[in-house]
C-alpha cells in the first residue's frame, strides 16, 4: 500500500512541478505577445484546474507518507535533529507554494481575458516565479528526507 501511495506522490510530484516549469519557460520564450494571449487564454483554465487537483493529491498523499513513518513524533521531539529541520522547511515551503498557487490562480480567474491592472501583473508574475523556485526547493527538502529515512 506505501508503495502506491509513495507512486502516486511522486507522479503527482512530476506533473505539478513539470506543468509549472513548462509554463514558466512559455511565458519567458513565447515572445509574440498575441500568441502568449492566446495561449493563455485557451489553456490557463485548464492548466489551472489540472495543477489544483494535483497540488491538492500531493498534499493528501504526502500527509498519508507523514503520519506513516510517524513523521509527527520527530516533528514535536525534534529528533533526529537533520530529519526534523528538513521536515520543517518542506512544510513551510509547500504552505508558501500553496500560498503561492491560490494568490495566482484568483488573479488568473478574475482577470480571465481580460486588461490587468499594475498591482494584478505583478502579483500574477511573483507569485508564478516563486511556485518556480519554491517548487526546485521542495525536490531537494524531498530527496534530503528520503535519504535520513
Ligand atoms: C508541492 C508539494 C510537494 C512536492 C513537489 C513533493 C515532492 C516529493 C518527492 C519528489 C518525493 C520523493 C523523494 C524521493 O523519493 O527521493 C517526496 C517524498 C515525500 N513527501 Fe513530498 N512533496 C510535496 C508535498 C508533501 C507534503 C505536503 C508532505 C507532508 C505533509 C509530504 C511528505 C513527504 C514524505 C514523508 C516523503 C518521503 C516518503 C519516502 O520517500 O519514502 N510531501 N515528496
Amino acid at each position: 500500500m506505501i508503495d502506491i501511495i509513495l507512486y502516486i506522490h511522486i507522479l503527482a510530484a512530476t506533473v505539478w512541478v513539470g506543468g509549472s516549469i513548462f509554463l514558466f519557460f512559455l511565458g519567458i520564450f513565447l515572445r509574440d505577445k498575441e500568441a502568449q494571449k492566446q495561449v493563455y487564454l485557451h489553456i490557463g483554465p485548464l492548466y489551472g484546474y489540472l495543477e489544483s487537483v494535483w497540488l491538492t493529491i500531493l498534499i493528501i498523499t504526502g500527509l498519508y507518507l507523514f503520519y506513516h513513518f510517524s513523521l509527527d513524533n520527530i516533528l514535536a521531539t525534534g529528533m533526529p535533529q537533520k530529519l526534523a529541520s528538513e521536515l520543517t522547511i518542506k512544510l513551510f515551503l509547500v504552505a508558501f507554494i500553496t500560498i503561492a498557487t491560490i494568490v495566482h490562480m484568483y488573479i488568473a480567474f478574475k482577470t480571465h481575458g481580460k486588461e490587468r491592472t499594475k498591482l494584478q501583473l505583478f502579483l500574477s508574475r511573483s507569485s508564478s516565479m516563486a511556485i518556480f523556485f519554491l517548487n526546485l526547493l521542495i525536490l531537494w527538502f524531498a530527496i534530503q528526507i528520503r535519504s535520513s529515512l
